[in-house]
């Protein structure tokens, strides 16, 4: 099998590295890739959001799948284009892919197929917007309607603060959606289809604050792990029965099938699951921790996917090792991340055992040496037998790692190594049952 990954990331690194294990796949192409990708399989530059060049790209390579990497390219209909050439595609079309394209639209989805998510409004003005916040209280939850990657949200207590931030998405021509705050931690599940079968991946968390004790702006993703050692026995079969299957069979059902992998963002709340957010595509740097205990070889997961097939994927094989991904960010990001300095010592922590580091924005200067060129440069993956070893490697790896004015949390899957996630107590799940009849139906999405 040959084949071809769009995309420029750190996601895309992980993809790329994981086609290779794969012994079906003779050979990868990557466009634009990045640095680290670059070592690995042959680049090609091109617009990646641009539907004819990429199209273009994989007629002359002659290549067997595509796997489409980031939303960008998927919402400006590359998969569309690709598939109408005869081309096997992982990745939604632009109207499936609307799903993290417009939260609007994933909250009308969502309330078609009955899954739990937080309750919103959409707001097109700053008297809209007014009412929602006042509606659903402190702690205000405000999000830019469009794609933003990961930082179009704000979640914040200050009320003149979440006026501001529906200001700017209204400036530009924008609408946002207000909701509910959701308790409880996070959990990042990757469920693969092909339009009516789901097969999920291993559960993982994510760190999206750019601090230390989850202080400060939200980012793109600051590091993750998997698997998750405390979530509810049963938590995935829950998601696929009443989150991933429903969407799917919504999409099928509107005439919009979902080809692809679908993201569910949730948050284990006092009153059970809910959906934060869908996801067109893999997440970062999720995805570079669950990959990274992938056995199952990964070319054949995604063209079963492309090609309607995933109902014949045997039980999918994972290393029993845990995988701790820790992120470096350039000076500056996520704010304006300064780009163009040098980075040093790639090289020895990759020669760390059970390390290996994926390149997100990196390139290489005029003489060959590695600098930055993104906000996010690249993540660290250790594997150990527990979080306790996983971490350990990791931040020895990143320890050998130098980049001037480099950024990067201390406390990746610190909690969960200790075993202080805490789950919203059941006692206050039942005294909401009491008070409220039935939450379940309550907050299913309006
Ligand atoms: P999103 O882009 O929708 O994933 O939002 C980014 C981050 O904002 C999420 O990962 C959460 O940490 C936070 N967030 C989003 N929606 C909510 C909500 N309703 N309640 C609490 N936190 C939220
Ligand atoms: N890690 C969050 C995302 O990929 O959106």
């Amino acid at each position: 099998m040959k084949v071809l990954v769009i995309g420029p990331g750190g996601r895309e690194h992980a993809i790329v590295r994981g086609l290779l294990a794969d012994p079906y796949v003779h050979e990868v192409h990557a466009a634009p890739g990045n640095a680290g990708i670059a070592a690995l399989v042959p680049t090609h530059q091109l617009n990646a959001s641009d539907p004819e060049a990429v199209t273009a790209l994989a007629n002359k390579l002659e290549v067997d799948l595509v796997v489409v990497g980031p939303e960008a390219p998927l919402v400006a209909g590359v998969s569309d284009r690709l598939r109408e050439a005869g081309f096997a595609v992982f990745g939604p079309s632009k109207a499936a892919a609307a799903l993290e394209g417009s939260k609007a639209f994933a909250k009308q989805v969502m309330a078609g197929a009955g899954v739990p998510t937080a309750m919103a409004k959409v707001a097109a003005n700053a008297e809209e917007a007014a009412e929602a916040l006042d509606t659903f209280g402190a702690p205000y939850v405000v999000k830019d309607d469009g794609l933003a990657a990961g930082k179009g949200v704000v979640v914040t207590s200050d009320r003149g603060e979440a006026l501001a931030h529906a200001q700017s998405c209204f400036d530009v021509g924008g609408e946002v959606v207000i909701e509910e705050f959701l308790d409880g931690p996070e959990v990042s599940l990757f469920v693969l289809s092909d339009g009516s079968n789901v097969v999920p991946l291993a559960p993982a968390q994510d760190f999206k604050r750019i601090y230390d004790g989850d202080e400060g702006p939200n980012t793109g993703g600051m590091g993750a792990y998997s698997p998750l050692d405390w979530v509810p026995a049963g938590l995935v079969d829950e998601v696929i029965s009443r989150v991933a299957q429903p969407t799917i069979d919504e999409m099928a059902h509107r005439g919009t099938p979902f080809v692809g992998v679908l993201y569910c963002g949730l948050a284990l709340t006092s009153r059970g699951l809910r959906v934060i957010e869908f996801n067109a595509r893999f997440g970062d740097p999720e995805t570079q921790a669950v990959l990274a205990r992938l056995r199952t070889p990964l070319g054949g997961l995604l063209m079963a996917a492309a090609k309607g097939q995933l109902d014949t994927v045997e039980t999918l094989r994972w290393a029993p090792e845990t995988a701790v991904a820790v992120v470096l960010a350039s000076a500056n990001y996520p704010d304006s991340p300064r780009t163009g300095d040098r980075i040093r010592g790639v090289k020895k922590a990759n020669a760390l055992d059970g390390v290996h580091v994926l390149h997100a924005g990196t390139a290489t200067d005029d003489e060959q040496k590695l600098i930055s060129a993104g906000g996010r440069v690249l993540a660290v993956v250790g594997l150990g037998e527990d979080l306790v070893e996983a971490r350990e490697r990791a931040y020895d790896g990143i320890g050998l790692i130098q980049l001037d004015g480099g950024q990067y949390r201390r406390d990746i899957a610190a909690k969960a190594a200790r075993g202080t996630v805490l789950l919203p107590s059941q006692d206050k799940a039942n005294q909401d049952k009491a008070s409220q009849g039935a939450p379940q139906e309550q907050e299913q999405a309006k």
